[in-house]
């Protein structure tokens, strides 16, 4: 009901100020700030993403919150803290830099946490509640809004952490899934706000898999994908910090592969092409993949293919019209 939705609001309003308080002026949230240096916030990153810092304590924020006269079981289900076996609550997140997480129409409705250092888990997500429901919320998609409309373009990534080195870097028509799969309500938002989308997950076999994955999900609602494939093992917050600001803009902005060029690099990196089998299959797969573009964009990826493995355009050309009957 609306008064609890309400009160599950105003906490997170709250539970932010208090995280962002405890980081930029307290003596105990040194840790949170030394981490952040560590990780190269700036000042005006830190502003724009209202980082915050949860000390290393239990009841910091349950404090807070029974101070303010919330109702804690209401704030166990809003996923601030959590009840104690004996008595009480304590609080979910503790020792994590904290990002909040905006709903459509910017009230925070969660918060995403990072540990401070080592430890499990690495990022700790508030759960899905009733104000918070993961599928259709996108990590920075209130903030960037007006700038995704203008450009009619998005970026999306992994990471918060990611979105904030785009930011830092220039880009700031960036969205996160926050490390969950892409869902029909996350692509229609997308498309709601742009044409253009840029996959750029982490440069790793997971991101890859990720991006195979994404891709339809994006192509149903009638997005218009480039990919950004970053050098292995990078992502964009690493990029950033090992090539700097200007390094990952040009990236962002230069190194994009259409759907079906990310196709070929993707298929080759699981098949062997000395092997005649596994080039064939590859052939074959790929004019499966050519059978549903457009006729341009036909051509030109069958006379690449006719060249990369010296095979007459002719009869690639014809493989593929088959497939194509087949398909339709
Ligand atoms: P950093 O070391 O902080 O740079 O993290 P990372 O870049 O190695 O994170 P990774 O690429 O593994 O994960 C990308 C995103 O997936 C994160 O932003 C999280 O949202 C999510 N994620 C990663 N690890 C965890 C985890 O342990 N739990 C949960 N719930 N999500 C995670
Ligand atoms: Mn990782
Ligand atoms: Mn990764
Ligand atoms: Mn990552
Ligand atoms: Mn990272």
């Amino acid at each position: 009901d609306t008064s609890k939705v309400d009160a599950m609001k105003k906490a997170h309003q709250l539970a932010a100020s208090t995280y962002h308080s405890i980081f930029m002026f307290t003596e105990e949230g040194s840790p949170g700030r030394v981490y952040a240096q560590e990780r190269y916030f700036t000042e005006a990153q830190i502003e724009h993403f209202k980082i915050g810092y949860a000390l290393d304590e239990w009841e910091t924020l349950a404090k807070v919150l029974e101070q303010n006269e919330f109702d804690l079981t209401i704030m166990e289900e809003a996923g601030l803290v959590a009840k104690r076996k004996t008595s009480g609550y304590y609080d979910l997140f503790r020792n994590r830099l904290i990002f909040p997480i905006s709903d459509n129409n910017g009230d925070i409705v969660g918060f995403g946490g990072r540990i401070v250092g080592e430890g499990q888990p690495k990022y700790l997500n508030s759960p899905e509640t009733p104000i918070y429901q993961k599928a259709k919320t996108l990590f920075h998609m209130f903030e960037a809004r007006p700038i995704i409309r203008k450009k009619n373009k998005a970026y999306l990534f992994e990471g918060a952490l990611d979105v904030m080195a785009a930011w830092k870097a220039g880009i700031e028509n960036a969205v996160a899934t926050l490390g969950t799969a892409l869902s029909q309500d996350h692509a229609k938002l997308l498309r709601r706000n742009a044409e253009d989308v840029i996959l750029c997950y982490d440069g790793d076999k997971a991101g890859r898999e990720a991006i195979r994955k994404t891709i339809p999900v994006l192509e149903n609602v009638g997005c218009q994908i480039q990919v950004c494939l970053l050098p292995d093992g990078y992502d964009p917050d690493d990029y950033v910090k090992e090539f700097g600001e200007e390094a990952l803009k040009a990236y962002l902005e230069e190194e994009l592969l259409s759907v079906m060029a990310f196709k070929m690099y993707d298929a080759k990196q699981t098949k062997n092409l000395q092997n005649e089998g596994e080039r064939l299959k590859y052939i074959e797969d790929m004019l499966e993949a050519i059978a549903r573009l457009e006729s341009i964009e036909q051509e030109h990826y069958l006379k690449q293919l006719s060249n990369e493995f010296n095979l007459s355009f002719q009869v690639l050309h014809q493989e593929m019209m088959r497939k194509e009957r087949k398909a339709t």
